[in-house]
């Protein structure tokens, strides 16, 4: 959500602003925009739409800003696009997030006599620095005295005129400090500078980074402003590869076909065969996890869809509760957790505000919290007590591809290590279990294959004005991602149900022709309850789409068309059965002209509540 890049160094800043927003246009594409400093003049470079249209300039000067934007307050306009400027035009400033108490402080600048140009919680932000700047004309002051007004989420970048410095400062909001020779770099995701440098710095909340072309310090805002604070460097060990599309049309179709990979990473050095042992440490004590009597697992999105595989799984192992929420509802329930419970956060970016808040509840509230997480070094990856990393490599595609059948593996390993630690399960069983896991890339691989046939279904129902996905136990979760991933690329109405819930009211939208997503898998303890569903579908004329594993007599005298799957446990089912439905969504959006990767009104890391 919003991407920023900064630079300041010996080079022209302008093309490493532009290729860092390219690589961060997942975060936002409504709007975008630069800022440079040139012989002592602001110059200020801004467009409604993509960053692409920011190419028919080239702004001079050896430090920058920019913003490729997701609307908040005000529409994608010119005016409404980052960088915004202070009255005198001597601070440009790019802010990731939302401040709470804009009305209030812009209403207490303009009695000031501040005036201004958009309807952004930005430009009060900037105006503000620059009302301090004049008391103080010390910029690290001025963005201390702004960010003790400001009652809100934020990362921002800025920069004065005069002063060949950055100034950075997050709260709630990534912020990452990249470090070059002779020219440093801050970014919201190390992608934006990373042929440049891997060596970065992760801020953390209520950090201020000053960083110049050969230095930078990290203060923070709770402490005095002349001590530093150490944050450590790291190295970015994943590659450039990654965040480029490699001759593939979108990143969401690259990311669908690189599943057998992220899988294999995911499951690396975590299993040992030959003892049966699960290698993934769960830091949490022992006798914590013997009483544990509940847990609530807390998501958004895909994520949240993740979340009811994982609650199927220990629910099955260990048989203890779990509730699954959306943390945007979560975190306002005043949910009922205490010392005694165990949270469990699903982010693919650890950035997600909702989850992020929903988090912080939970440990407010003394639970113990763990965190099934994607990227390295994230907001929520630093704050949860334990956690399990899925190493699916960054996800550029907006719509989660790699991140959920990461999420389900690793989910997997969390509920046998639970159980094994429980004592909940036979080491025999384990093993049976970490036997099927370790075959996910190679089944799915043999999933993808099926993407030609896939793509001719896909032309079928592309004029759709609507499709149901339904399923039951382990695979309700499948059809909330199927039905997520269609409407969230092709824009065609989509809607899960449990099978069995049909009857009692959908069912009455069902009309000849309306396609009806549904499973079909031997091993699936639901396989005869699903049979009977689809019948009731198929005698109402519905179009029916079958994932399934075999076909027999039953199956070809229902479905219209078969995508077809191997033969797994259920434990692995919503992997393999949510291939074809990816492929599915893609090749639809495909045919109806949509643009995949960056569908209308979404953003991939949602910062904001
Ligand atoms: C956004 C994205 C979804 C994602 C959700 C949760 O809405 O568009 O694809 O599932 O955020 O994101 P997280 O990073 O927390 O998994």
């Amino acid at each position: 959500m919003c991407g920023i890049t900064a630079y300041v160094g010996d080079g022209q800043a302008y093309p490493y602003l532009l290729k860092g927003l390219e690589r961060l246009e997942y975060r936002g594409y409504d709007s975008a925009g630069v800022a440079t400093v040139n012989n002592g003049q602001v110059q200020l470079h801004k467009t409604p739409g993509k960053v692409e249209q920011l190419k028919s300039t080239v702004l001079p000067g050896k430090i920058g800003i920019s913003h490729t934007r997701w609307a908040t307050h005000g529409p994608p306009t010119k005016d409404n696009a980052h960088p915004h400027l202070c009255q005198t035009n001597s601070i440009a400033l790019v802010h990731n997030g939302i401040i709470e108490n804009y009305a209030q402080l812009r209403g207490q600048l303009q009695e000031k006599g501040y005036t201004f140009k958009s309807d952004t919680d930005t430009e009060v932000l900037v105006q503000l620095m620059n009302y301090y700047y004049g008391k103080t004309y010390n910029m690290e002051m001025a963005l201390r005295k702004a960010l003790h007004d400001v009652v809100g989420a934020y990362g921002i970048v800025a920069f004065h005129k005069d002063d060949p410095r950055l100034y950075a400062a997050r709260k709630g909001s990534p912020l990452v400090v990249g470090i070059g020779d002779n020219e440093n770099f801050v970014a919201s995701d190390p992608a934006a500078f990373l042929d440049s440098t891997r060596r970065v710095l992760y801020l953390e909340d209520e950090d201020i980074a000053v960083v110049s072309k050969n230095d930078y310090e990290i203060k923070s805002l709770c402490v005095g402003e002349e001590e530093c604070v150490h944050r450590t460097e790291e190295s970015i060990d994943w590659d450039l590869s990654s965040v480029e599309k490699n001759g593939f049309e979108h990143f969401m179709l690259k990311e669908i076909m690189e599943q057998p990979e992220s899988l294999k990473h995911c499951l690396a050095g975590r299993i040992d065969l030959t003892t049966g042992g699960i290698k993934v440490t769960i830091d949490l004590p022992e006798h914590f996890v013997k009483r544990l009597s509940k847990i609530s697992i807390v998501a958004c999105g895909t994520s949240s869809y993740a979340a009811y595989v994982g609650k199927y799984l220990i629910e099955k192992y260990s048989r203890i509760p779990v509730e699954v929420d959306v943390a945007s509802e979560w975190r306002y329930k005043n949910p009922i957790v205490g010392p005694e419970d165990l949270v469990i956060v699903i982010s693919q970016s650890g950035e997600t505000a909702d989850t992020l808040a929903a988090l912080r509840e939970a440990k407010k509230q003394g639970a113990r919290s763990l965190g099934v997480i994607n990227v390295v070094g994230s907001s929520m990856a630093r704050e949860v007590d334990s956690g399990i990393y899925i190493h699916a490599g960054p996800e550029i595609g907006v719509a989660s591809t790699k991140a959920f059948t990461g999420q389900v593996v690793a989910l997997n390993f969390l509920a046998l290590r639970l159980a094994e630690m429980r004592k909940d399960l036979r080491h025999e069983e384990v093993l049976l279990a970490i036997q099927e896991l370790e075959k996910t890339p190679e089944l799915v691989t043999s999933c993808l294959k099926e993407a030609p046939e896939i793509k001719e279904v896909a032309s079928q129902i592309k004029d759709a004005k609507s499709v149901f996905f339904i399923g039951r136990g382990v695979n309700l979760a499948t059809a909330m991602e199927g039905a997520l991933k269609l409407k969230e690329i092709s824009y065609i109405h989509s809607e899960f149900f449990p099978a069995g819930e049909m009857k009692h009211g959908p069912i009455a939208l069902l009309e000849p022709g309306f396609p009806v997503v549904t499973f079909v898998n031997k091993n699936d303890p639901m396989y005869e309850k699903n049979l009977s569903s689809i019948q009731e579908a198929k005698a109402r004329g519905a179009f029916i789409i079958a994932v399934a594993d075999h076909v027999d007599a039953v199956l070809t005298s229902n479905a219209d068309a078969i995508l077809h799957v191997p033969t797994v446990p259920d434990i692995l089912q919503p992997i393999i059965n949510v291939i074809p439905l990816q492929l599915l969504a893609y090749y639809v959006a495909l045919a109806r002209g949509c643009e995949i990767d960056q569908p209308r009104n979404l953003a991939k890391s949602v910062t904001v509540e």
